[in-house]
């Protein structure tokens, strides 16, 4: 993990969100108010609203994905958006166009809203400059810094099984944290949110350079041991230049999840990944599919997180 990212310039002068670039520095009310509105989106998923009508949200996804995509298109769909997909791969993107151009030729057709996902750190920031007053630019994942709306719905999702005071949890995020943008964001909110105990359990190529106030194990039966929340991630593979990093096999072994190594952890555990996920490599099937998983409801409440975001940038008179 790298050093905190405070981003700026994402609140307007009355502390509302502009843009949504980082969780470093958002105030907990804020993130309070998001996680509310969230949590009442997710009361009602099927429930239309009209809060985004006559709104534009643009997808700029320049690295893959499943489910922050599809969870933002659906999310501004259910608030009455038009929405507009750009692939990136068959944009003018690869002619040489600049990504601030491409925002200000998409943004003079009246988009108002940017979804971005990209692998360079700081290019959320860059577009927020650029736009122009009332558009807005939402992270929808930068490089191996921040991934905003995961962490919002990991929060969510560990709200709704143990209650809104985390002071009392033990949460574990094991896996690649040295390379992971989910680990990134879910340690900022988990740590606004005043979470008891956060460990960060890796390989020790794999922890991060800065524990931020977690604990760090290198083996995972000490790491999971009488936690509440276990997050497993996934290695990142396409991030790794230059270590050696276990073959699958032998990083299951020694790092991935079973209903052996689940066992000691509370009773009540529950079991989390942003996904994707590598089945029998970081996570063995037995646990993905058994009752302690709550990794389908993370992928519903990103809809719902996605929906109270793109509610408090553009609804509301925003
Ligand atoms: N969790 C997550 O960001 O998944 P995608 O890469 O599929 O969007």
């Amino acid at each position: 993990m790298r050093a905190a990212v405070e981003a700026t310039g994402q609140l307007d002068e009355r502390g509302r969100l502009r843009h949504l670039l980082a969780l470093e520095g958002l105030p907990r009310a804020l993130v309070e108010e998001l996680l509310g509105s969230a949590a009442r989106f997710a009361a009602a998923p099927r429930a239309r609203h009209a809060t985004l009508a006559g709104r534009t949200v643009a997808n700029l996804f320049f690295e893959p994905s499943t489910r922050t995509r599809a969870s933002f298109e659906l999310a501004a769909q259910r608030l009455g958006a038009t929405t507009l997909n750009l692939e990136a791969e068959r944009s003018s993107a690869v002619k040489g166009e600049t990504l601030e151009d491409t925002l200000l030729n998409l943004q003079a057709m009246g988009v108002d809203a940017f979804v971005v996902r990209h692998a360079a750190a700081g290019v959320h920031a860059r577009l927020a400059a650029v736009a122009r007053p009332g558009v807005a630019i939402v992270n929808a994942g930068e490089a191996n810094v921040s991934h905003p709306t995961q962490g919002l719905l990991d929060a969510l999702t560990i709200r709704a099984h143990k209650g809104a005071d985390l002071a009392r949890l033990t949460v574990a995020i094991c896996g690649d944290l040295r390379h992971s943008r989910v680990a990134a964001s879910a340690t900022a909110v988990l740590t606004t949110l005043g979470v008891g105990e956060l460990r960060l359990v890796a390989p020790r190529e794999l922890l991060p350079d800065a524990a931020r106030g977690a604990r760090c194990f290198d083996d995972l039966d000490a790491g999971l041991t009488g936690c509440d929340v276990i997050m497993m991630l996934r290695i990142q593979r396409e991030r790794i230049t230059s270590l050696s990093v276990p073959d699958d096999a032998e990083y299951h072994r020694r790092f991935g999840l079973t209903a052996a190594r689940l066992a000691l952890a509370r009773p009540d555990c529950i079991v989390m990944h942003p996904g994707p996920v590598n089945r029998g490599v970081e996570l063995a099937s037995e646990v993905m599919d058994g009752p302690r998983s709550v990794i389908l409801e993370q992928v519903a409440n990103g809809v719902a997180v996605r929906m109270a975001v793109l509610d408090a940038l553009l609804g509301r008179g925003g």
